[in-house]
């Protein structure tokens, strides 16, 4: 009698720990919720930024409209937080968002913490300075020493040892960077190419320097919570089609438009 209870006690005991400790795919999450939940940092034109529409402040760009077909495809509406970009990286597996999609690059730590989609822009590392040192710097060495700003969070938080005795100025958002570069707090600013060109065609005291650093990864890709294959494999179909359909292509073409129009 005694064997059996506590025999029982303990099939209660472990059916409960199975129950706290198995997550479900992602997938099953958003269907229940039926919303896609996307976090984002809205300050990286091209892909994700505030423009105003129709009178209207919203978040825009190449990510936006990428994160609007996957919600269609997956047939529920999308709602987008706007936070700082470490908290974007932090809240995939903590479950506050469903999916991240932020310009942001599959490195080896984050693959530790969340799933990816397969790639889906490829971006090179572009440096932002005033536009009258543009001339002064042609390579990483000629930038030896300066203060140069980087997005807390971020793969430049790597990137910048390319440059020798770098001094690191770490703040959460990237426009928060590129005013700080303005008021001569700093020297230049870490981003990716096509967000260094839509800071400078909408500043003229801004430029892109010819400096050439090597990028953390080989491209932009989605992260999704920890084993969530029906998750990933639907956000891929969504990547495939609409590269079949050259909308990857359009998307890009008409948010670096919005970009460079003015913010
Ligand atoms: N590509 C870099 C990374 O993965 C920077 C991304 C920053 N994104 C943003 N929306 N501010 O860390």
């Amino acid at each position: 009698m005694k064997a059996l209870k506590i025999v029982t006690v303990c099939t209660l005991l472990m059916s409960l720990l199975i129950g706290c400790g198995a997550k479900s795919d992602r997938y099953d999450t958003v269907m229940e919720n039926k919303k896609l939940v996307l976090g984002v940092s809205a300050d990286y034109p091209p892909f994700e930024f505030h423009a105003t529409v129709n009178g209207k402040d919203e978040i825009v760009g190449f990510d936006i409209e990428l994160a609007k077909e996957i919600a269609k495809d997956l047939g529920v509406p999308l709602e987008i937080k706007d936070m700082k970009f470490d908290s974007v990286v932090a809240s995939v597996p903590t479950g506050k968002i469903d999916i991240a999609i932020s310009g942001m690059d599959p490195t080896p730590d984050r693959q530790k913490a969340m799933d990816f989609s397969k790639p889906y822009y490829v971006a090179e590392a572009g440096v932002i300075v005033r536009a009258e040192d543009k001339d002064k710097y042609k390579s990483p060495e000629d930038m030896k020493g300066l203060k140069i700003g980087v997005q807390k969070g971020s793969t430049f938080e790597d990137v910048i040892g390319q440059i020798p005795e770098a001094k690191a100025e770490l703040l959460n958002k990237v426009n928060d960077l590129v005013l700080a570069l303005e008021t001569k707090r700093i020297d230049a600013v870490l981003v990716e190419k096509p967000v260094a060109k839509s800071y400078e065609a909408n500043r003229k005291e801004l430029a892109v320097a010819d400096v050439v650093l090597k990028p953390a990864s080989d491209g932009y890709a989605v992260g999704m919570r920890k084993d969530s294959p029906k998750l990933v494999e639907a956000v891929n179909k969504t990547i495939d089609r609409l590269k079949s359909e050259g909308k990857l292509d359009e998307f890009i073409t008409q948010a670096t438009q919005l970009a460079e129009s003015g913010e």
